[in-house]
């Protein structure tokens, strides 16, 4: 694996594609029980389709692209079940980690790091920090990811800013624990896409969501591809944002 290949730089200039979308790819389990397949099969599958969908949103000029990998919920789930994720996360940086920083990618991670196998937290570590300098699109994986859990430690943080006297609480406003929130720099999702039919966010990007586009999509991720992607936004491009005003503002 050579990490040292020059990575690119210019994505496609697409403006009807909106900046930031963020995916619950849910369906794995249900779209192995479907094939008579372990769900541990689903979730391999779910690693494919994820490759297509990072290629897919270079080519649709994409600048953001946020996934749901890991729920702060999850670890209710079978031990062997857990065994299975978090190996496909090892196998995904281990072996796509060369790959997304030659296209340019940016990796960076939200979450809980604290509680994870030291391992883990390495290669989380390794993948932000090789591709740090990219800039054609910013992948963001959500892993050990609750957004209460993220909002109740930015709340945190500013308590102790407050505690240690280094802040008037006066001074906290929404744009201020916005900034203490696992990566303030992003800007917040345009379009959030939920697979396999189920419509709620279950604690994904909460605070972030507050005026994102939702589509609900019937299909399971292990089957989600460029089309389909397509699909949710030109769904999205119909919505009409109007961000609490008035006036509709331009969809991307
Ligand atoms: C939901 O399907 C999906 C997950 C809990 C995990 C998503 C993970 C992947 C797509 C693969 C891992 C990706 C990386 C980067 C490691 P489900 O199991 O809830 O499906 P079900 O609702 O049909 O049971």
């Amino acid at each position: 694996m050579s990490n040292a290949a020059a990575p690119a730089t210019e994505g496609p200039d697409r403006s009807d594609a909106p900046a930031h979308v963020a995916i619950i790819m849910d369906g794995n389990g249900r779209w192995a029980a479907a094939r008579g397949l372990p769900r541990a099969e689903g979730h391999r599958r779910g690693v494919e389709a994820l490759r297509r969908v990072v290629r897919a949103s270079h080519e649709l000029g994409i600048r953001y692209l946020t996934i749901f990998s890991f729920s702060s919920e999850n670890w209710s789930r079978p031990a062997s079940e857990i065994g299975d994720l978090f190996g496909l996360l090892r196998r995904f940086i281990r072996n796509d980690l060369a790959s997304l920083h030659r296209d340019g990618v940016k990796v960076r991670i939200i979450g809980e790091r604290d509680g994870l196998e030291g391992d883990i937290r390495e290669l989380l570590n390794e993948a932000e920090e090789l591709t740090r300098g990219n800039t054609r699109l910013t992948l963001v994986v959500a892993f050990n990811y609750g957004s209460r859990q993220e909002i109740a430690k930015a709340a945190q943080k500013l308590a102790r800013e407050v505690a240690e006297g280094r802040r008037d609480p006066d001074t906290i406003d929404a744009e201020t624990l916005g900034g203490h929130l696992d990566a303030p720099d992003i800007p917040d999702p345009d379009l959030i896409i939920r697979t396999s039919g189920e419509q709620r966010l279950s604690n994904f990007l909460m605070w972030q969501a507050a005026y994102s586009e939702l589509v609900f999509v019937p299909i399971h991720w292990p089957d989600f591809d460029k089309a389909a992607l397509e699909g949710a936004i030109a769904e999205f491009a119909r919505r009409e944002r109007r961000f609490g005003g008035l006036v509709a503002k331009t969809a991307s």
